[in-house]
């Protein structure tokens, strides 16, 4: 029995069965935009109980929805432009390579924290991924051993998109802009995946959700007032920003309040800083075929969109 006056998220790993819960959801409702039949069972009960300790994100499910949503579609295209390796650095309860169509050639390399790793593979342990799949156990935080494994993934693959989702916020800009370049160092490392909050978004859900977050586990951080271009100094370059909530309007899930805001939103406009923004970023490495020079990429943005506002999902 839960304590309830104890926080529900005590370790960080918890964060994955929150996430777990809103793809459960999704699935199990009409019309549901994505469908994932494991999330219910790898999020469990307790997923649902820190889900319901939260009603900020209740009332704001639309992001962590829409957030699926725009890592699925990138991925399927980023695999399409001939991407044959994905690493999914905390990887938590995503099931990617078993609800998705994936080539069986595909490599996928999950990382995560070993707990939550060996709870994931006990309750998926019957079932078989569409492709190529490995984990790792992993603490991204051991900066050496986290170069080691880079580097002894670089070369097993032609061009390998690196997928963070959820989890920069839980960063220090040190320690992402670290992380950015370990990457930007592997030569077949060429697109990066990842979802990144505005200062004023990232406010906003501290203080929605800090009640919920034990002493010990690491609180949101990373919100960079210059948004993507955050990467630029570390050697990535926005190739496509698309944000969460123009997406929820175009697909009819927002609430009404949101939805007048979504439709005065121009599509290119950048509002970051205090504003409530947050976006899904590919990037590019400088450098890499399908990019030119330093400046950004040859690939035209066209759905590109850095004018939404909101999005809450960490
Ligand atoms: C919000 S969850 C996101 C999980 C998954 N990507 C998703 O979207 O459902 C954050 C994940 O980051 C992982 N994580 C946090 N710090 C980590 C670290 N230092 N090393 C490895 N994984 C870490 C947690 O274990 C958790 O699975």
């Amino acid at each position: 029995m839960t304590d309830p006056t104890e926080p529900l998220i005590r370790h960080i790993s918890d964060t994955a069965r929150w996430a777990a819960v809103y793809r459960a959801r999704e699935t199990e409702r009409p019309g549901a935009l994505f469908h994932d039949p494991y999330a219910r069972r790898l999020a469990g009960e307790r997923g649902e109980e820190i889900a319901a300790a939260l009603p900020f994100h209740q009332k704001n499910e639309w992001a962590w929805v829409m957030r699926t949503v725009l890592f699925d579609q990138f991925i399927v295209e980023q695999i399409r432009q001939g991407v044959d390796m994905v690493v999914n650095l905390a990887a938590g309860l995503d099931a990617r390579p078993y609800r998705m169509a994936l080539p069986a050639s595909l490599r996928w390399i999950e990382v995560d924290l070993p707990e939550i790793l060996e709870y994931k593979e006990e309750m998926l342990k019957d079932e078989r991924p569409a492709c190529a799949l490995q984990r790792v156990r992993l603490d991204l935080a051991d900066a050496a051993a986290r170069r080691e494994l880079l580097s002894s993934l670089d070369g097993l693959a032609t061009k390998v998109l690196v997928v963070t989702e959820g989890l920069v916020i839980y960063l220090t800009a040190e320690q992402v802009g670290a992380l950015a370049e370990d990457l930007a160092r592997q030569r077949t490392f060429q697109r990066w995946l990842l979802d990144i909050a505005s200062p004023g978004l990232l406010r906003m859900i501290e203080k929605n959700t800090s009640s919920q977050f034990g002493a010990d586990v690491t609180t949101l951080k990373f919100a960079p007032a210059e948004g993507p271009d955050f990467f630029a100094r570390h050697g990535w370059y926005p190739l496509e920003v698309r944000t969460p909530l123009k997406e929820a309007a175009r697909r009819k899930r927002l609430p009404l309040h949101m939805r007048l805001m979504a439709a005065v939103i121009p599509e290119t406009a950048p509002r970051r800083g205090s504003r409530p923004w947050s976006g899904i970023c590919l990037l590019a490495k400088a450098g890499a075929p399908g990019t030119v020079g330093t400046s950004g990429a040859e690939e035209t943005p066209g759905t590109a969109e850095t004018a939404g506002r909101t999005g809450s999902a960490p």
